[in-house]
């Protein structure tokens, strides 16, 4: 298994747990999906598989690495993008770009051919030299995701990779997880869109208030409850977990 949560909590009051004994475990080559409503938990767990936020209790291993003896190795197997990192404003994409392959060690002849290739695939180059902060949603996104794959790690690690796109990007990074999924990658992405669980993602973790309370591909919990598509499915497995508070 490349990526092994182990029983992990996170509390960050007394009252409850955010993140609540959630196991699960992901292969090569496989894309698993925790689907979520907002405040479920999954930017926070998230955080905790790629050693950004320290777990409460449990454990993760990361290609059989663990933190936080192992940190340092587990971010160069590890590529994160997160809702909440942003990139620096006055900076553009050619200078992002090549600031971070210096930090990734990237081989600098090497570097100008892969900027070239990752920019093309994205549509990135008349904003190469543009100010991050007069580019749209989804092109800082697309930049984003570049410079977080740069390094090119076999553990994929996608918190709400397509928030806020419109179709056409959307749709441009989904048919790049693919690639990547066939590549050999493992990844774990997260989202509150079922529609995008139920397309891309080979096991679906439901996640309700901190819990994994249902997990298997959207075929096995649309079976598995009974229900008619997959909408019906996860509408029926969050009204049974969901406690109003
Ligand atoms: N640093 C923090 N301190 C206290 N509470 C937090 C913190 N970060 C998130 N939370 C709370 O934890 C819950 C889960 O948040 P989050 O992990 O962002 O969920 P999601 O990504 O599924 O929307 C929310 O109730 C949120 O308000
Ligand atoms: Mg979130």
């Amino acid at each position: 298994m490349m990526v092994e949560v182990c029983n992990v909590c996170k509390r960050y009051t007394e009252k409850k747990l955010t993140v609540d004994n959630v196991s699960f475990s992901v292969e090569a080559g496989t894309v698993y999906g925790l689907l979520g409503p907002n405040g479920a938990g999954k930017t926070t767990l998230m955080q905790m598989i790629s050693t950004l936020l320290k777990p409460t209790s449990g454990e993760i291993y990361i290609a059989g690495l663990k933190a936080p003896k192992d940190t340092l190795e587990i971010h160069r197997k590890i590529g994160f993008l997160t809702t909440e990192v942003k990139l620096d404003p006055g900076s553009t994409p050619n200078k992002l770009y090549d600031f971070f392959a210096e930090l990734y060690d990237i081989p600098k002849e090497t570097v100008k051919e892969k900027k070239q290739r990752d920019f093309d695939r994205f549509g990135i180059m008349p904003f190469a030299d543009k100010r991050i902060v007069d580019l749209s949603t989804g092109m800082k996104q697309k930049v984003s995701i570049c410079i977080s794959l740069m390094h090119e790690p076999p553990v994929i690690i996608f918190d709400e990779p397509t928030n806020g796109l419109d179709i056409l990007t959307s749709k441009q990074v989904t048919d790049y997880l693919l690639e990547l999924k066939a590549e050999g990658r493992a990844i774990i992405l997260s989202t509150h869109i079922f529609q995008l669980a139920e397309s891309l993602c080979d096991v679906i973790g439901v996640l309700v208030d901190g819990k994994l309370v249902a997990s298997g591909s959207a075929a096995e919990l649309t079976e598995m409850t009974g229900s008619k598509n997959f909408e019906e499915a996860f509408f029926k497995i969050y009204s049974e977990y969901h406690k109003e508070q």
